[in-house]
């Protein structure tokens, strides 16, 4: 079987990437990824040699090279996660999401139309999505998968977009897709301008930690890890034409998990505790800001079994231990060699 997974040398893609390569050895893992400022092969160094892991660098927005990559390659398959990912980001530049979000999701749906579709069977086109589409809880409540799209963000609303074509294109075309929405990752891998890797890089350089206003919106944590496991299932058990929601079952407000951050960190690097606290600046609001993320995962979970398999303590620890033990991808990120040294070596 042959697997294009996009945007695999990022955070998620990495896991994902890491996941399928170990347990498929019969599996073709095809990484397609721009290598944009967000994509890292470091990510992948320990699988990187395996027989069944082929890296393309290429970008989804060229329609061109995405076409012919169909023409010269049979996928079965496809794992699209490539995209760009932090909300920040889209509030300065909206027209970056809708090039790679909306335009490279339709340029990689109309490859797998125009390839496949003289035979869909045993196709599976997997849209990797997000809670932001649904918008902004109030204090209580869930998302399910029933909630309206309501999207605040440019990024929430490229993500919306590209979750209505994909669905489109299952209607019009008949193309057998899977979407899921998914809460908020952490975890190894995780680029540090994203708050978890960057108030950790932070406390580790005794930096200021700036908590958007009041700190008191609050997010769902999952372990990529368990994120990366959801995929792989739904990806090979998942019904066609549905849309399953994945999260932690784990809310914090920001500012409650700064400080759970901050405690474990001291105890790590043997500082006294309330001292990484002391570093604690309330900033300027995000405009726009979400209030609340809260996901019901009940349906992924009665029908296909999945559950987190780490409490957010256990993976927080695990995610510090990790940036902890490798300063030295970490200094790399946050100086941008590893992308000159790798864009060489691929291109
Ligand atoms: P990331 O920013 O870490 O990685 C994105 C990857 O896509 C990078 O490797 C980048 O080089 C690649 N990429 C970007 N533009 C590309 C292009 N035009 N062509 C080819 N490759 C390109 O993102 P992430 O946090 O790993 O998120 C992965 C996916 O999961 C995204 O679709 C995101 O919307 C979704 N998601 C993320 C989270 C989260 O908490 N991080 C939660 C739910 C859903
Ligand atoms: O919910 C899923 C989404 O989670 C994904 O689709 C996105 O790709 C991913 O980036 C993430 O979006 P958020 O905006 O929730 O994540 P971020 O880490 O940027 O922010 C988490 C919360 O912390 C949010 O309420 C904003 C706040 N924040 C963030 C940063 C970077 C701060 O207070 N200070 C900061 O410096």
């Amino acid at each position: 079987m042959n697997i294009l997974v996009t945007g695999g040398a990022g955070f998620i893609g990495s896991h994902v990437v890491r996941r399928l390569v170990k347990n498929y050895p019969n599996y073709t893992i095809y990484n397609l990824d721009a290598l944009t400022y967000a994509g890292n092969l470091e990510n992948l160094t320990d699988i990187d040699t395996y027989p069944n892991y082929k890296f393309l660098k290429g970008d989804i927005v060229d329609s061109q090279y995405i076409n012919e990559l169909f023409q010269t390659t049979n996928f079965d398959g496809v794992i699209h996660l490539a995209a760009e990912s932090h909300v920040d980001r889209s509030i300065e530049d909206p027209l970056a999401f809708v090039r790679t979000n909306i335009i490279g999701t339709v340029n990689l749906l109309n490859a797998v139309k125009d390839n496949w579709k003289d035979n869909f069977e045993g196709k599976r086109f997997y849209h990797v999505s997000t809670d932001e589409v649904y918008g902004s809880l109030g204090i209580e409540g869930l998302f399910t998968e029933e909630t309206s799209y309501d999207p605040n963000s440019p990024y929430s609303a490229s993500k919306a977009s590209s979750d209505h074509f994909v669905r489109s294109y299952g209607e019009t075309y008949g193309l057998p897709y899977v979407v899921t929405n998914c809460s908020n990752n952490y975890g190894p891998y995780h680029f540090p301008e994203k708050l978890i890797p960057l108030f950790i890089n932070n406390i580790i350089e005794k930096k200021n930690l700036p908590v958007y206003g009041d700190g008191k919106y609050t997010r769902d944590w999952l372990f990529v890890e368990d994120h990366a496991k959801a995929i792989d299932l739904v990806f090979h058990k998942g019904n066609n034409g549905e849309t399953y929601n994945i999260g932690g079952f784990n809310e914090w407000q920001n500012i409650d998990l700064v400080k759970l951050l901050c405690s474990v960190m001291d105890k790590k690097l043997n500082r006294s505790q309330g001292e990484s606290e002391q570093l604690i600046t309330y900033v300027k609001d995000r405009p726009g800001h979400d209030l609340r993320y809260a996901i019901d995962a009940s349906k992924i979970n009665k029908e296909l079994g999945w559950k987190p398999s780490v409490t957010f303590e256990e993976g927080l620890e695990i995610t510090v231990d990790w940036y902890l033990n490798n300063s030295e991808w970490l200094k790399n990120v946050t100086s941008g060699d590893y992308k000159e040294y790798y864009s060489k070596m691929y291109s």
